[in-house]
């Protein structure tokens, strides 16, 4: 089992020993988890939505519903991407015990950040092409787009529910400066 993964089931009592005493995370905020978890659960919903969408194709299209998550999408993304990047990471990296297996697992997460990111303009372009009545490619095309990326994101926001909520509580809960 790696260290991580100790740290996510609270089963590795070293790590309490581990964190210097008196660290102070400079980004360290108490309320970070819930914000997370609250986060995720849009991105989870607007999933939904976007399913809903793809699974309303061709006929029975809301374009009212097109227009409002074009807009909402790239602000979304940007904001929950923003916030784990300059606030959740870089806490996570101030643990010293999990920095080395963590850094490697956060690249990769913002990496997948940039690919959602990429994607997210194509989907925007698209349903709004579909809102405004003019869509510019096939409906089987904008289906299988649209489930190509609510599917990537929902794949990214189950391992970080899964990963990063668990270890954001558990060093906030273990290091009583972080307030
Ligand atoms: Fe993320």
């Amino acid at each position: 089992m790696s260290s991580i993964r100790k740290a996510c089931s609270m089963r590795h009592p070293s790590l309490s020993t581990e964190l210097p005493k008196g660290m102070i995370f400079p980004y360290g905020d108490r309320a970070l988890p819930g914000r997370l978890a609250e986060d995720y659960q849009a991105l989870l919903a607007l999933c939904d939505r976007l399913e809903q969408v793809a699974d309303d194709l061709p006929g029975r299209i809301d374009r009212q519903d097109c227009l409002i998550l074009s807009r909402a999408i790239g602000p979304m993304l940007n904001r929950i991407q923003h916030f784990e990047e300059t606030e959740i990471f870089p806490v996570l990296l101030e643990w010293p015990a999990l920095h080395g297996e963590l850094l490697e697992t956060i690249e990769r997460l913002k990496l997948e950040h940039q690919v959602d990111a990429c994607y997210a303009e194509d989907v925007q372009d698209m349903l709004h092409g579909l809102g405004e009545g003019r869509p510019h490619i096939s409906s089987d095309a904008a289906g299988f787009m649209l489930r190509g990326f609510f599917e990537s994101l929902r794949r990214h926001v189950a391992h970080e529910l899964q990963l990063i909520v668990p270890l954001i509580e558990l060093v906030l809960r273990r290091n009583p400066s972080a307030a």
